[in-house]
């Protein structure tokens, strides 16, 4: 079998797909279920089908595009990523797990390569928080992580539900048939950038991910009294902004004092009401993103931001309410994935880094149904979630390599 990755061909699907956006070049905004994610989505599907898979999409909007295997019947090998991005995103988060899951694909197909069990690639809904306010909700619901239930009635900020959203999408099935069997994935592997600097400080272009970190976020709303900023002299305050700047503070404390680096706190939303120059803000709305390697240690500074919250409040008369919107346990990588990853390196002579994934992906959720892995490739100075985020096409196209020759030896 002689694989070979288009890599112009590859990198010039990045780069269309990056033109779909609500942001200006080089940054990309897709926020799912917007028109721009809806043509993006179409675009994937589109090229999908080119490369003669047959496709079908669940009712939160998952693509499924499988290659059928000789035994059809078998469970499938999956791979995938996401093409939602956040307000002023890069353009390969997710998108090279997508478009060089495809490659991949089509460079086995070329290869005369003929799987037994399937082979489907996964693009899955809305991985990114940024409307409902939790991420990675397709993935959620095909593992069972999230029920039908409460991922219907989940709103974004101008109150629309995940159900009508979707449905105005055209996404009009049940919920509750996007779970998937356990014997549904014979294995998942999902290839991504590392969003780290660890691989470019090491010098090398594939990571072998032994692990995913546990994820947690917060809703936080605190409020106090608003007034004429001129009128209402200090004794007499109460407000909200004060409190949040040093709930804020108390977070980022909690994640330095945990005794690890692997301890992260961020505050990336911060709402203020009236939000006028010359008013006592009355009320703010903040989002806490809080995440670990080790699931005692994030849950002891999840505790360490609740007691703080209680003294802001107390010492400051306002009210504080924090809002659990999830609280996800880390996932180990299957051992048979991470095995044919590094055989597949060692094949093609790639130096490879096993390590821990930092930030979240759809695989920390499918891995609760399926044996999972990741394979990273590095990104320039480790950036993402940012309009400069890059990585090297030569890079793209070793991660696609390897993900074919994992994904022959997963379905063989
Ligand atoms: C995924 O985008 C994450 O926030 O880790
Ligand atoms: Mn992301
Ligand atoms: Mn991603």
């Amino acid at each position: 079998m002689k694989l070979e990755i288009d890599q112009r061909g590859l990198n010039a699907e990045i780069e269309t797909l990056a033109a779909i956006s609500d942001a200006e070049p080089p940054a990309v905004t897709r926020i799912v279920f917007t028109p721009t994610d809806l043509k993006a989505r179409a675009r994937m599907i589109s090229l999908c089908e080119e490369a003669g898979l047959t496709v079908r999409q669940d009712a939160i909007g998952n693509i499924f595009a499988r290659w059928n295997g000789a035994d059809p019947a078998a469970p499938a090998v999956g791979t995938g990523s996401h093409i939602d991005a956040i307000p002023n995103a890069g353009k390969y988060d997710g998108v090279v797990g997508v478009l060089g899951g495809l490659e991949a694909i089509r460079a086995l197909q070329r290869s005369g390569f003929r799987p037994k069990n399937s082979i489907e690639l996964l693009v899955f809904a809305t991985e990114e928080p940024t409307r409902f306010g939790i991420g990675c909700l397709g993935s959620r619901l095909l593992s069972g992580t999230l029920s039908a239930e409460a991922a219907a009635k989940l709103k974004d900020r101008d109150g629309e539900t995940v159900d009508e959203a979707r449905r105005k999408a055209g996404f009009d099935g049940n919920l509750q048939d996007v779970k998937l069997p356990r014997s549904y994935y014979k294995a998942f592997v999902e290839l991504h950038i590392e969003q780290g600097p660890l691989l470019e400080r090491a010098k090398t272009s594939v990571g072998i991910v032994k692990s995913i970190a546990a994820p947690a976020s917060f809703r936080i709303s605190i409020d106090g009294a608003g007034g004429h900023s001129g009128g209402v002299l200090m004794p007499d305050r109460k407000d909200a902004l004060c409190a949040a700047a040093q709930l804020i503070l108390a977070s980022e404390n909690a994640a330095r004092s945990s005794g690890a680096v692997d301890t992260v706190a961020t505050v990336g939303v911060c709402d203020v009401f009236p939000s006028a120059v010359n008013s006592i803000p009355s009320r703010v709305r903040i989002t806490l993103d809080i995440r670990d390697t080790d699931l005692a240690r994030r849950d002891g500074a999840m505790q360490a931001i609740e007691r703080a919250s209680q003294e802001i409040a107390a010492k400051r008369q306002v009210s504080i309410q924090l809002e659990l919107v999830n609280a996800d346990a880390p996932a180990d990588c299957a051992p048979e994935v991470r095995t044919a990853l590094a055989d597949s390196c060692r094949q093609h002579g790639f130096r490879f880094l096993e390590m821990v994934s930092r930030a979240y992906h759809d695989s920390l959720f499918v891995s609760r149904i399926a044996p999972t892995g990741m394979l990273f490739i590095p990104c320039r100075s480790g950036h993402s979630h940012r309009p400069d985020e890059y990585a090297v096409p030569d890079d793209i196209a070793r991660g696609a390599l390897v993900l074919a020759e994992t994904l022959a030896k997963l379905s063989a």
